[in-house]
């Protein structure tokens, strides 16, 4: 019996002592959890590999954000986006290449793919495939810091050998991190999380946002009419866009807007709200975080009349400007960076006027939601030339 008395005595210290262990475990877990979020992305999820850091979208850190802002807001200027239509020229014809190879009128084009590649031709084809999803994005994360990392470097031996470099988005990455002689590791990491934030932040949100522009004019072929009818008076036969040719594409411009409005590529931003405040007459609890949805706001009967139909008349330069309820680049300090970058509006100016092209039947027009919106089906397509307008 004492014998008894005492093996369930020790064996009650040890439930105990194991829960408790239990217990210390989780809790360090947890923590461990709480500090790779807070280092790397600030999204919830398990531990990952560093994506976006601490770079200008994903810094919640007030003076890192501004002290990155300003140095990236030059970068962003009308004078310097006009001294980029060249590189958007040259890209968008990449794409006019491609769609000329399809348009024998044999084969689909697939233009969410092909809209993708203007912009990320080396790191889709080196993209690893086949594999498990976990196993993939981690590779995918690596790849493009690996990437960026090569850029980075070139362009800084470039800047200290005196070359003539371009004063484009990298070279203000670099500027970002400060010029020292010896970069730290975490300047290092530093430059890879904005390298890695402009990729995403401006490539995909653009590629997204001219697929869902190719499928609206597909299922409105009037608009298609009308839109290519502007082009055709703006740009003719010519090769070269200029930033001219931008401000006189009204009605594009409409149509760009208008395919923000039902498919915001960024459909929803939060902010933390850190003290109670009052916006007319309604009290905002402090301490709490709040999400905008640009999707939901765009489709609601009380901000649009009819807000499930494509119209870009509701852009019109006359018509009343939506106020607070139309924000696909989000809105006030930490709204886009990037919101005058004219690359989509170039791309489909080109592809207007080079091509006819027609949804192929019986494909899906859902919106797939991955943090991001983009068109579930890829926008399958007919290509051809149009009539009287090969180049
Ligand atoms: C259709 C295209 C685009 C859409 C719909 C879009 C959407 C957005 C949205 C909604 C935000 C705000 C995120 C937030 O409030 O948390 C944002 C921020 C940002 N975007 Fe864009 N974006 C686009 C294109 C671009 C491009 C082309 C670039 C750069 C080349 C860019 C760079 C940025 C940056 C750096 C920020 C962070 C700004 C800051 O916090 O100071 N975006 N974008």
């Amino acid at each position: 019996m004492a014998l008894f008395d005492l093996l369930s005595h020790w064996v009650g210290y040890a439930i105990v002592y194991l829960f408790l262990l239990i217990a210390v475990a989780f809790l360090a877990g947890c923590l461990y959890i709480k500090r790779i979020h807070m280092k790397y992305d600030h999204i919830p999820g398990p531990p990952r590999d560093r994506f976006l850091g601490n770079g200008l979208v994903s810094a919640t850190n007030h003076e890192q954000w501004y002290k990155q802002r300003r140095i990236m807001d030059p970068a962003f200027s009308s004078l310097y986006l006009m001294g980029l239509m060249g590189t958007f020229n040259e890209r968008a014809e990449h794409l006019m290449d491609k769609l000329t190879k399809l348009a024998d009128g044999k084969q689909e084009a697939k233009m969410l793919q092909l809209v993708n590649l203007v912009t990320l031709d080396v790191i889709t084809k080196l993209k690893p495939r086949n594999r498990p999803l976990i196993k993939e994005v981690r590779e995918a994360c690596r790849l493009l810091r690996s990437a960026g990392a090569a850029c980075i470097s070139e362009r800084r031996t470039a800047v200290q050998n005196g070359d003539d470099v371009p004063k484009d988005i990298l070279t203000q990455i670099l500027k970002s991190a400060g010029q020292e002689e010896e970069m730290t590791k975490e300047d290092e990491d530093f430059m890879l999380d904005n390298f890695v934030t402009f990729l995403i932040a401006g490539q995909e949100t653009t590629a997204n946002q001219l697929a869902f522009c190719i499928m609206a004019l597909g299922r409105h072929p009037d608009i298609l009419e009308k839109v290519q009818k502007e082009v055709d008076a703006v740009i003719g036969m010519k090769q070269e866009i200029s930033y001219d040719d931008l401000g006189e594409l009204t009605y594009l411009t409409q149509v760009l807007k208008e395919t923000l409005r039902m498919y915001p590529p960024g459909p929803a931003t939060t902010r933390d709200v850190s003290d109670d405040m009052t916006i007319a007459g309604v009290h905002i609890p402090g301490g709490t975080i709040y999400l905008f949805d640009s999707y939901v706001c765009g489709r609601m009967e009380k901000f649009f009349k009819d807000p499930q139909t494509f119209d870009p008349d509701r852009f019109h330069p006359d018509a009343p400007k939506p106020y607070y309820c139309y924000f696909p680049f989000s809105l006030g300090p930490r709204g886009c960076l990037g919101q005058k970058f004219s690359q989509a509006k170039v791309v489909m100016a080109k592809l207007l006027q080079r091509f006819e092209f027609s949804l192929v039947p019986g494909q899906s027009f859902e919106i797939q939601e991955i943090g991001s919106l983009r068109p579930k089906g890829g926008v399958v397509c007919d290509v051809k030339h149009r009539g009287n307008n090969k180049m």
